[in-house]
């Protein structure tokens, strides 16, 4: 199976495109990380990527008149390094319609929580606030609204009482680590199928 190109998105410290430049270069998913591309410049994510001789590109908002012309900028980008799928990673915007268009159904993400639950920021503190008793994270196609695109992956894990938020947030980030390349494994060999909101998993 010919390998496609990644182009990840992540704006912090960047343990998801770890787990997935881990899974790429261990022959897990039939890929490879293109291009890894920070809308902060400080980002480890940068970092992490240069040291795994990955092009890394930092992109400035305040560059750029408005969203989409930031965005031209970042699709541009990503087409210059031929990339098939965009997974957001930590990345903390919306993404407009200047990028959705360009990559119709062909951008991912990993959410902290069980959505539809807790979108937005902090998901694993609003769930530890609320005081539920599972909490765990999701990943989704990326369509116009905020964490609310067709589910591909969830895992579930329990909140103990003597949790704290950060407690819970790292027990969260081992399952994301997990789900998250195998999401992209998935989409790599062609196994999901989109029904409207439903992705279904094909053998
Ligand atoms: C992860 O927990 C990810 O799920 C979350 O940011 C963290 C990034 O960590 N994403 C969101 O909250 C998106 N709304 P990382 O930079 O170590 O991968």
């Amino acid at each position: 199976m010919e390998k496609k190109n990644l182009g990840v998105l992540a704006s912090g410290r960047g343990s998801n495109l770890q787990s997935i430049m881990d899974a790429c270069a261990a022959g897990r998913i039939p890929a490879r990380v293109a291009v890894v591309i920070s809308d902060n410049n400080d980002a480890y994510a940068l970092e992490r990527a240069r040291r795994a001789g990955i092009a890394a590109v930092a992109v400035n908002i305040d560059d750029y008149t408005d969203k989409a012309e930031y965005e031209r900028y970042i699709v541009k980008v990503l087409m210059e390094h031929g990339v098939h799928l965009v997974c957001l990673a930590g990345y903390m915007r919306l993404v407009g319609t200047t990028m959705l268009d360009a990559f119709a159904g062909r951008v991912m993400n990993i959410h902290p929580a069980l959505l539809p639950a807790f979108p937005g920021l902090h998901g694993q503190e609003q769930a530890w606030r609320y005081g539920v008793k599972y909490s765990g994270c999701t990943v989704h196609f990326v369509d116009d609204g905020m964490d609310t695109g067709p589910i591909i992956l969830q895992a579930v894990v329990p909140v103990y009482d003597d949790d704290t938020a950060d407690t819970l947030a790292a027990r969260i980030l081992e399952q994301e680590h997990r789900i998250y390349p195998e999401a992209i494994n998935l989409y790599c060999t062609d196994k999901l199928v989109i029904e409207g909101r439903i992705v279904r998993i094909g053998a």
